[in-house]
């Protein structure tokens, strides 16, 4: 069996991780230009001041993608290029950028698939209170609106944020990401519903401006699944499921709040301040939204504890996406079982978790269309003799896009796949040692680009449209 037609090939990158160029052009501050250079916070201090200057480069990557056969480019677009400090005037030298990065994508027919919110917030947003002040929800509004006028004419796909339930626990939860804060459950879950209502309003937006394209969100997928047969683990794996999944999920595609956790934030006093309005808002934007795009890279196995948690602060080696933290109410722990297989950074390698994840995705939101806006091996790669042979990539993406074939032979509607990453990229907190893409950069070199073995074997699945899969 082949992959359908109309399913697209790609691959991922997302602006602070590739583009460098922090301050040229009239680009406004980001939070992460500024929470970078706090002094530990990331992996030996690395930003993204240069990252891999794709700002520069593009032509010459973009090039490479068009040699890898890439059906679609998945990038993100920084909001401080477009309106440097947030909500004010626009920086048309931020719109050109993009408008000749979407140009020469659809030179060679890679179809561009746009994020508009990949964590670099305009800092003078964030030192406003970020996503827990109302205002940026406003601000974003206006910031989607600007995009979808000037790209809407060849951009047909639009994703509005990545991963909210990431930078969420990690901003407000763990104080990892900015804003860096800890433990503060309440700005949690209110940042997690302006983001949604934020969401709601670009949907009705872009759909009021009949541009004729789609929109949608994209999630992490992390299914959580009981380490045994033990009915606390089995509890421990519903409560995880709500909490980390269905409510990120559910104000999307159903347009309402889980009650099993709108009920428990309520006896906590920890429910979000939200209007009728905001309410109607979600109702109403899930009948107009799209798709949901998924990031899996791994699910989650738990069990169940019963601790109370004084602080929920985690060093930066802890907020990487190890297992091993317990859930911040104290419910659950995840855990590395003997029995799986890790990643050098302790990420399981479980395509099978994938397929039972995507069934339980398919059994509570029915036939919604799905892509894979992010899979992939975060390795340190071996180089042999020059080459760089990657193929415990390989391997990985193999097994991931079986499983994905296999879905589609079941009736899941999934529409695409793209690979994290296209080129080798900062990680945000794991700086250039943990590599991902089907290019490497060579940063001892110039940042010199490199063909991978991957980036030949993938020219090979799309040419042949997965066929010996
Ligand atoms: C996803 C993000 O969470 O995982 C990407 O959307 C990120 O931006 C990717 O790079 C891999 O994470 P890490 O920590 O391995 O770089």
């Amino acid at each position: 069996m082949k992959f359908p037609k109309d399913f697209l090939f790609g691959a991922a990158s997302a602006s602070y991780q590739v583009e460098g160029a922090w301050n040229e052009d009239g680009k406004g501050l980001s939070n992460w230009d500024v929470f970078s250079k706090i002094p530990g916070k990331t992996f030996e201090n690395t930003n993204g001041d240069v990252a891999i200057d794709h700002y520069h480069r593009y032509k010459e990557d973009i090039k490479l993608m068009a040699e890898m056969g890439l059906e679609s480019y998945r990038f993100s677009v920084s909001w401080a290029r477009i309106i440097p400090d947030g909500d004010g005037e626009i920086n048309e030298k931020g719109i050109e950028f993009y408008n000749n990065v979407i140009d020469e994508c659809l030179k060679y027919g890679i179809v561009p698939f746009v994020t508009l919110y990949h964590w670099d917030l305009p800092q003078n947003l964030e030192a406003d209170g970020g996503w827990v002040n109302k205002r940026t929800i406003r601000a974003f509004a206006k910031y989607a609106e600007v995009c979808f006028e000037a790209f809407g004419d060849r951009v047909k796909h639009w994703i509005t944020f990545n991963e909210t339930v990431v930078f969420c626990t990690l901003g407000y939860l763990n104080g990892a990401h900015p804003p860096g804060l800890v433990n503060d459950q309440k700005k949690y879950f209110q940042a997690t519903h302006n983001v949604f209502v934020a969401h709601a309003e670009a949907v009705q937006i872009y759909k009021n401006l009949r541009q004729f394209g789609e929109i949608g969100i994209t999630h992490v997928f992390n299914p959580a699944f009981s380490i045994d047969g033990k009915e606390e683990n089995i509890f421990a794996s519903m409560h995880a499921n709500h909490y980390q999944t269905f409510w990120y999920y559910d104000p999307i595609l159903k347009g309402e709040y889980p009650s099993y956790v709108v009920d428990a934030l309520k006896e906590k006093g920890l429910t979000p301040d939200w209007t009728e309005a905001e309410l109607t808002l979600l109702k109403d934007a899930a009948d107009y939204n799209d798709f949901i795009g998924l990031n899996y890279y791994q699910p989650a196995r738990v069990a169940k504890i019963n601790e109370t948690i004084e602080s929920t602060k985690i060093d930066r080696d802890k907020a990487t996406g190890k297992p091993g933290n317990p859930s911040f109410d104290g419910v659950y722990r995840t855990v590395m079982m003997e029995d799986k297989v890790y990643t050098k950074w302790g990420w399981e390698i479980s395509s099978e978790g994938f397929l039972d994840g995507l069934r339980m995705l398919k059994e509570r939101y029915g036939d919604v269309k799905l892509y894979i806006t992010e899979n992939g091996l975060g390795d340190e790669d071996p180089i042999i003799d020059g080459e760089i042979v990657d193929v415990p990539r390989i391997k990985y993406i193999e097994e991931h896009l079986t499983v994905i074939k296999s879905a589609i032979s079941e009736g899941i509607n999934l529409k695409g796949y793209y690979a994290w990453s296209v080129i080798d990229l900062l990680s945000w907190l794991n700086g250039y040692k943990k590599q991902y893409g089907f290019i490497y950069v060579d940063h001892k070199n110039n940042l010199e680009r490199k063909k991978k073995l991957s980036f030949h074997w993938y020219k090979h699945i799309i040419e042949t449209r997965g066929e010996e899969l």
